[in-house]
């Protein structure tokens, strides 16, 4: 049976676990969401990846997984080279904005992406930006989101607030003529309604939910798991969590349990 790790500085990461289950089977997943610590995308580099080392060795020690989601772009931009160093024998999977997949569905060429600042700061979102936008005549227009991801962990989804500040982040992206919007952030599912109803009609909204899913069943089975039985979900949470949102993205958990989680230095 499938071992899987995941984590997120909340319930975003949620979101990857929901595409998860819709797929893999015979598997256990010990979902650590990280409020107390939250959110990320305004922490330092440093701290980012202590917080991703801490909870790794928490799943090894505690669940003893063999594979490992960083559901969350900040922490993948900051952390995932050092945790694959740190624990080669695990399957590790990150999450990055899908900038890739952005420009196959793209017709205008002018791609938005909404991140967080440390997503966008981070050398590893700035190298793929380059990479993928050099070929074509692609431009990317990006936008950090600081304090969406406290808007959503509150349960402010449906607000004025967050919709007006969608609607100040949107505007340039729909003046310019932006067809696609890239989620950076695994918080962003859920207030995709709100940009798709913001933009103008027939908007791309890309996230990397179900690549990350199929990559997931491709490399287990390549390390011999069959897919086949029940899968079982058990959330973690550091700090005070939403259980209303938790429900409105999976519906069937076991259990959902408070931990604490300590630091070693790295
Ligand atoms: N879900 C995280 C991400 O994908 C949110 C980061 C944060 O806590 O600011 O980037």
């Amino acid at each position: 049976m499938l071992k899987i790790g995941v984590f997120d500085s909340g319930l975003g990461g949620l979101t990857i676990v929901q595409a998860i289950s819709q797929i893999v089977q015979n598997a256990e997943i010990y979902y650590v969401a990280d409020t107390l610590n939250a959110p990320y995308g305004d922490k330092t580099p440093h701290q980012i990846l202590q917080y991703s080392i801490d909870i790794t060795n928490h799943l090894i020690t505690n669940h003893d997984i063999d594979t490992l989601i960083v559901a969350c772009n900040t922490a993948t931009s900051w952390s995932i080279s050092h945790l694959r160093e740190l624990y080669p024998s695990l399957i590790i999977i990150g999450t990055e904005p899908g900038i890739k997949p952005a420009i196959e569905v793209s017709s205008s060429g002018k791609i938005g992406v909404l991140a967080t600042l440390a997503t966008l700061k981070g050398e590893k979102y700035q190298r793929l930006a380059d990479r993928l936008s050099v070929d074509r005549d692609i431009e990317i227009y990006q936008q950090a989101c600081p304090s969406l991801v406290e808007q959503i962990e509150k349960g402010d989804i449906e607000s004025e607030q967050t919709r007006k500040l969608l609607e100040d982040w949107l505007k340039p992206m729909s003046d310019s003529g932006v067809d696609t919007v890239v989620l950076g952030c695994t918080h962003y599912p859920l207030i995709a309604h709100i940009i798709e109803d913001i933009m103008p009609k027939g908007i791309n909204i890309i996230d990397t939910r179900e690549a990350i899913s199929k990559h997931l069943l491709y490399l287990s089975t390549k390390r011999g798991h069959i897919n086949s039985g029940k899968l079982d979900i058990y959330i973690e949470t550091t700090g005070e969590i939403k259980v209303d949102i938790i429900d409105m993205i999976i519906s069937d958990y076991r259990s959902i349990n408070f931990i604490t989680i300590s630091t070693h230095n790295s």
